[in-house]
């Protein structure tokens, strides 16, 4: 690497304003401008560069707290993680009301259905989901030789529970329900989601991933949790990846009774990272930087909302950090418009190709996004 190539990559890195003695030194990192999650980069949106809304990340995280935290528990980076897992373990199951032999922590929410398809569909079977839903589990489980059936989500893009039971039979290892659902963004009305999990957990394993369960604007919508609570065949799926903005640092947990736990852990053979434990857990007691995100998930949400109300463009009932609207054009099309006024949206999620995910972004880039959809639709 050439001297002003390596100055470039300090730089850009953040480490030659100040962070490099910091690593070097083993000191505490100060609190603002120089750690390189402080730079614009940190939220993905730099003059000239893309407002990056594809991908539902919370672009205000991680918070001064984490990152306080992390920074303090940077020298213990030359250990593998083994208390830290067991002591954010017993957190978690403080905070979720149940044994800490109900909860993996995971590598992301996505280990956690990578091992639940090890688990329940390594040896063949099927899996009924939804379509269009989060494709993670579907793709490991035809990766695994399992059939996977597609049901396509009703006139409103919901989940439709009732073709979803119809298409299980003998052979169905695992059903996969997402709700908040990820493209639509929809959710399951309350007793029909308790009522269907309840029913298909009589007859095989239920994997319910709440990863959007947070921005549910619904008072008192039942996670279902409680389902596990009463020794079911549910497992249930959380992330940090949302709402506590810590999506880079692939942190998440499975709850689910202790033998389906303890079934899914023997395949479990990486673990998370100390630095993600430590992240985690402080982001669980900072109650601020949580009703701050999600205040400005709801102000963000508004916003591309009134201006689609105003375009007349149709979209999905969101409850969660994205909306996903009838754009009309296909989603190739419109990724190349939106990317010429610096806006970056989702991919396809076929069968609706002329539709369009758009991640909700910090409230202050909204002007720009609202722009772009009004200079594109008029
Ligand atoms: C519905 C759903 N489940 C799971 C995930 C994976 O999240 P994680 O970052 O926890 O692996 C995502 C990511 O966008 C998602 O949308």
């Amino acid at each position: 690497m050439q001297l002003t190539d390596r100055r470039q990559w300090l730089k850009s890195a953040g480490l030659l304003s100040g962070g490099l003695p910091f690593l070097l030194t083993g000191q505490s990192w100060p609190s603002t401008g120089i750690f390189p999650w402080e730079s614009s980069d940190n939220i993905g949106y730099q003059t000239g560069d893309l407002i990056k809304l594809s991908s539902n990340e919370n672009p205000y995280g991680p918070s001064d707290s984490v990152k306080k935290a992390m920074s303090d528990a940077f020298g213990k980076v030359c250990r593998y993680p083994g208390r830290d897992i067991d002591a954010l373990t017993e957190k978690i199951a403080f905070r979720e009301g149940v044994s800490a032999d109900h909860i993996l922590i995971t590598i992301g929410s996505t280990e956690g259905l990578k091992l639940a398809v090890l688990a329940y569909l390594r040896n063949g079977g099927e899996l009924v989901a939804a379509q269009p839903t989060f494709e993670a589990m579907l793709t490991y489980a035809e990766a695994c030789g399992a059939y996977v059936h597609r049901v396509p989500v009703d006139k409103h893009m919901v989940t439709d529970l009732q073709a979803m039971s119809r298409r299980c039979n003998a052979d169905t290892k695992l059903v996969f329900v997402c709700n908040p659902n990820n493209p639509t963004g929809t959710i399951l009305p309350e007793d029909e989601m308790t009522h269907f999990c309840t029913e298909m957990a009589k007859r095989t394993m239920v994997f319910c991933d709440e990863v959007y369960i947070d921005y549910i604007n619904r008072k008192n919508y039942p996670s279902m949790i409680s389902l596990v609570k009463n020794d079911m065949n549910v497992i249930v799926s959380r992330t940090f990846s949302k709402v506590y903005g810590l999506a880079g640092l692939r942190i998440g947990y499975l709850i689910a009774r202790p033998e389906i736990i303890s079934r899914i852990k023997k395949l479990q053979i990486d673990r998370p990272n100390i630095l993600a434990l430590v992240a985690a857990e402080a982001a669980m007691k900072d109650d601020d930087f949580y009703s701050f995100s999600l205040n400005k998930n709801n102000v963000s949400k508004k916003m591309i909302c009134e201006t689609l109300d105003h375009l007349g463009i149709k979209y999905t009932d969101s409850h969660a950090n994205f909306v996903f609207f009838k754009s009309g054009i296909h989603i190739n099309t419109l990724s190349k418009k939106m990317e010429e006024k610096s806006v970056q949206i989702g991919r396809a999620f076929a069968p609706f190709t002329d539709w369009c995910r758009l991640s909700t972004g910090r409230t202050e880039d909204m002007p720009v996004v609202q722009e772009a959809l009004k200079s594109i639709f008029t």
